[in-house]
C-alpha cells in the first residue's frame, strides 16, 4: 500500500468514527447520578496525580500529554483511543456473569442497518473481490442448545488489505458486511473472504502514541458479529483465525481462547471455518 493511501485511511478512518459514534451512541445511555460521577472522577484523577507523583512528571511531559489530548480530539481519533485501549475492561466488567457465548469489544467500525441476507449468503463484496473466500458455518442457539430460529447474524470486517467499508476511502459502501438471518434449525452457511490482520491507523494520534512508547499497532485478522434473537441478549463478538499473526499480542487485547476458530483449507483453494453461539436469555 502507498503511504498517500495509508494517509488518506487514516484521516478518513478516524473522522467517520468520531461521526459514526455520534450518530448512534450518544444520547442511548441513561444519565449517571451524582454520586457516581463523583466517585468515578475523583478516582480517575487522583490516579492520575498517583502516577504524576510516582514517576515525578516534568513540566515538560505535562505540555506533551496537553498536547497529545487536544490532537487526539482534533484527528477524530477518540474512538479509536477508547475502543483499543479502554473497551475491552468496559466489556469483561459488563459481562463477567452472563451465560453462553463468550463476547468481545465492538471497536469503532459498526454500521447498523447492514444489507439484509438469508441463512446461506455471500457477504455483499466487489467482482474479483481480493483475498481467500471463507465459508463461515454455524448455528445459533440458546444456553440450553435449544436452535433459535431467525436469529440475525449481523456480519462486518475488513478486506483482504485490512480497510473497513464506510471508514477507508475507494471501498463500496457495503463491502463486507451483511445481516445473515438464521434458518429454522438456527444455522447459517456465509460466503465471504478471508480478513487481513487490522493496523489501527499510524499517522494519527493513536499512531504517535504507539511510536513514541515503542508499542506496535496490529490487531490479529478478525470478523466482527452481533448476534440477536428475541427473548435473548444479544452478543457483540468478534471472531480469530487460529495460528493467525498478532494473536497472542492484540493492541486492542480482545482475544479470547474461546473465540479462535480453526480453519481449514477446501478443495477449491479456500477455507472453511464453523463456530457455534448460544445466547443467554435477556435479563
Ligand atoms: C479498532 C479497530 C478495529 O477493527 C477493532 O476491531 C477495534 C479497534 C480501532 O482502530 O480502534
Ligand atoms: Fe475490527
Amino acid at each position: 500500500m502507498s503511504d498517500t493511501s495509508l494517509k488518506a485511511t487514516a484521516a478518513a478512518s478516524g473522522a467517520s468514527a468520531t461521526e459514526r459514534f455520534l450518530t448512534d451512541k450518544i444520547g442511548t445511555s441513561a444519565p449517571t447520578d451524582t454520586a457516581r460521577v463523583d466517585i468515578l472522577a475523583t478516582e480517575i484523577i487522583t490516579a492520575l496525580h498517583d502516577v504524576i507523583r510516582r514517576h515525578q512528571v516534568t513540566y515538560q511531559e505535562y505540555d506533551a500529554l496537553k498536547s497529545w489530548l487536544i490532537s487526539v480530539g482534533q484527528d477524530g481519533e477518540w474512538p479509536l483511543f477508547l475502543d483499543v485501549w479502554v473497551e475491552h475492561v468496559v466489556e469483561e466488567v459488563a459481562h463477567s456473569t452472563r451465560e453462553g457465548s463468550k463476547g468481545t469489544i465492538e471497536g469503532p467500525y459498526y454500521v447498523p442497518a447492514a444489507p439484509e441476507l438469508p441463512s446461506v449468503a455471500t457477504l455483499p463484496m466487489r467482482a474479483g473481490e481480493p483475498g481467500t473466500p471463507l465459508c463461515f458455518t454455524g448455528q445459533v442457539t440458546d444456553v440450553s442448545g435449544e436452535p433459535l430460529p431467525a436469529a440475525v447474524l449481523e456480519m462486518w470486517q475488513a478486506d483482504d488489505e485490512g480497510l473497513y467499508s464506510q471508514f477507508a476511502p475507494g471501498v463500496p459502501e457495503w463491502n463486507l458486511r451483511g445481516s445473515v438471518t438464521t434458518d429454522d434449525e438456527g444455522r447459517f452457511a456465509v460466503t465471504t473472504v478471508q480478513p487481513a490482520p487490522y493496523q489501527i491507523p499510524t499517522d494519527g494520534s493513536c499512531g504517535r502514541l504507539i511510536a513514541a512508547a515503542g508499542w506496535h499497532a496490529w490487531r490479529p485478522a478478525h470478523l466482527h458479529l452481533k448476534v440477536s434473537a428475541p427473548g435473548h441478549e444479544s452478543l457483540t463478538t468478534q471472531l480469530y483465525f487460529r495460528g493467525g499473526e498478532h494473536i497472542g499480542d492484540d493492541v486492542a487485547s480482545a482475544v479470547k481462547a474461546e473465540l479462535v476458530l480453526e480453519p481449514k483449507p477446501t478443495a477449491d483453494g479456500g477455507t472453511e471455518a464453523g463456530y457455534d453461539f448460544a445466547l443467554a436469555p435477556s435479563a
